[in-house]
């Protein structure tokens, strides 16, 4: 006798669990292809390596629940299609297989999923009706960094002037760190120009193989394997594809010595590092906490921007001032950074405000660098005198910020908005009969124009109408009356 059709097939599914693998090749493989690469000559975004399937399978499960759209960047490649939900088609113990497979294949190493797992985020996400997008499901599940290949890594700093690497040996380190991220960086708070950095560690090969490293620097810096000299780019200069050394080398399976040497001259300071295996599908695993360059390996860029009507706010750390900082990207370009530390406008910029890659996918370390150009450090000191408190700042409807400050029977109003291209900040003074020095600026350039205008750098002058401006040679200030105003206009050249 022959069993109906549908019999057979309930006899025989439980003795089978779910092949991930097959399952796979129905339902995924016409776009993301059987080598996980992406399909038609990665015109799809890869799942070999990728970085979204890094960590819990949250991401991954959402994603083939209810698809996905827009841009979304995977592997340092940017993608902008649609991936169709795969929820209604597929039962709970299929996507399970079906991840399972693709977290462990092609390299990916992350743990299998269970059908549990996609049953409570059905559940938890059955009233969603339309695709995910990267950057509403990064600031739910942040990617995490992945491990770094450094171990036991210390750092030394040196003060010191120099064009070129010196020869560190006879130097005496000032601080000696033990890094525990297994990252090199340069981008600590408040480190002045002029200082160098010696990290030494070992480097964990995991296979046997030619790793290829590359090292880009600002200033110069060189990479030293198993005592011997792989990579060096020294002189002063910013980071480009000329200040950039890449080479090969063949190292055992196992640890070996590394040692970076690094320093900094004047301007900008950055150091990026990164190695790989041979072959077409491996990418960039980065040593340093800059991840810079052609293939930012795995850290997807979000920019932040204002729209025509609302300026943009971001509170996290941003390189080049103090750690309670908070960055004002204003419509039209005109960006600034306000320190909670120093009550004062300590950057200002122009173009793009900021990219927050680096903070909602790599658990907030490090400091951000501001997006744009023609940025200008205004002042790196408290900008009022001591007894001064922060007391917080509102919006207005456009978004434009007005910070409070307190003195003894004084309330001072910091505030800000665009105009034709300029920043324009307006200093009011209420209550008693105290007068506040205020600093406007104390950077390297400063230089007296006319009696009210001053040139703060190559780029910027500023303007300042009232408040009886003071320039030491060195530093800018001026002096709020009570019940008074002063407008200051920035203005880039
Ligand atoms: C019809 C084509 C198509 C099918 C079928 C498809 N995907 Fe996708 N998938 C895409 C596209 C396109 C994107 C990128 C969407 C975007 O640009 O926002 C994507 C993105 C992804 C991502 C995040 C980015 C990355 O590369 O890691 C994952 C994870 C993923 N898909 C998994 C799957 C799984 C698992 C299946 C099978 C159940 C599947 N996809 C089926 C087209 C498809």
């Amino acid at each position: 006798m022959r069993l109906p059709l549908v019999l057979a097939t309930l006899v025989a599914a439980p003795l089978a669990a779910q092949d991930g693998g097959q399952l796979y090749a129905t339902y995924c493989s016409a776009c993301h292809a059987n080598d996980g690469l992406g399909a038609t000559g990665g015109q799809f975004p890869p799942l070999a390596e990728s970085e979204w399937l890094r960590g819990e399978p949250d991401r991954a499960i959402k994603i083939v629940l209810h698809g996905l759209s827009g841009p979304i960047e995977v592997g340092g490649r940017g993608y902008n299609l649609i991936m169709p939900p795969q929820g209604a088609a597929l039962p709970d113990d299929q996507i399970a297989a079906i991840l399972s497979y693709v977290r462990t294949s092609w390299g990916n190493r992350e743990s299998a999923v269970t059908p549990q797992q996609v049953a409570d985020l059905r559940l938890a996400t059955a009233q969603r009706d339309k695709p995910y997008t990267a950057a509403g499901l990064l600031k739910q599940h942040p990617i995490p960094r992945e491990p770094s290949a450094l171990r036991n890594l210390t750092s030394r700093i040196y003060h010191g002037q120099w064009d070129k690497l010196p020869d560190f040996d006879p130097l005496e380190a000032r601080n000696i760190e033990e890094e525990h991220d297994g990252r090199i960086s340069v981008t600590h708070a408040d480190r002045e120009d002029h200082f160098g950095l010696v990290w030494e560690g070992e480097f964990v090969a995991e296979k046997s193989a030619v790793h290829r490293f590359r090292l880009a620097c600002d200033d110069g810096a060189r990479v030293v394997i198993d005592g011997k000299e792989l990579l060096k780019v020294d002189g002063t200069g910013p980071i480009s594809a000329d200040r950039s050394d890449e080479k090969g080398i063949r190292l055992e399976a196992g640890a070996h010595p590394i040692r970076i040497e690094y320093f900094e001259a004047r301007g900008h300071e950055d150091i990026v590092l990164a190695w790989k295996l041979p072959g077409g599908t491996s990418r960039w695993h980065y040593l340093s906490e800059s991840e810079t360059g052609p293939n930012r390996g795995g850290r997807p860029s979000i920019p932040i921007e204002p729209t025509p009507e609302r300026a943009a706010i971001y509170r996290n750390f941003i390189a080049g001032t103090t750690p309670r900082a908070i960055g004002i990207g204003l419509p039209g370009g005109i960006n600034f950074a306000w320190s909670a530390d120093h009550l004062a406008p300590e950057l200002a910029w122009t173009g793009p405000f900021i990219d927050a890659g680096r903070h909602w996918t790599a658990r907030g370390q490090g400091a951000q660098e501001p997006a744009g150009h023609r940025l200008v450090r205004l002042s790196r000191t408290p900008a009022f005198p001591a007894e001064a408190r922060f007391r917080g700042y509102t919006l207005d409807p456009a978004g434009n910020p007005t910070f409070r400050i307190t003195r003894p029977g004084v309330v001072i109003e910091d505030a800000y908005r665009a105009r034709e291209g300029h920043l324009l900040r307006t200093l009011r003074s209420r209550g008693e009969e105290t007068r506040t020095r205020v600093l406007v600026a104390d950077t390297g350039s400063i230089e007296r124009l006319d009696d009210t205008t001053w040139r703060l750098s190559d780029t910027l002058v500023v303007r300042i109408a009232g408040g009886r401006p003071e320039f030491d040679g060195r530093k800018l200030h001026l002096t709020l009356a009570p019940a008074d105003s002063v407008t200051l206009t920035y203005i880039w050249r």
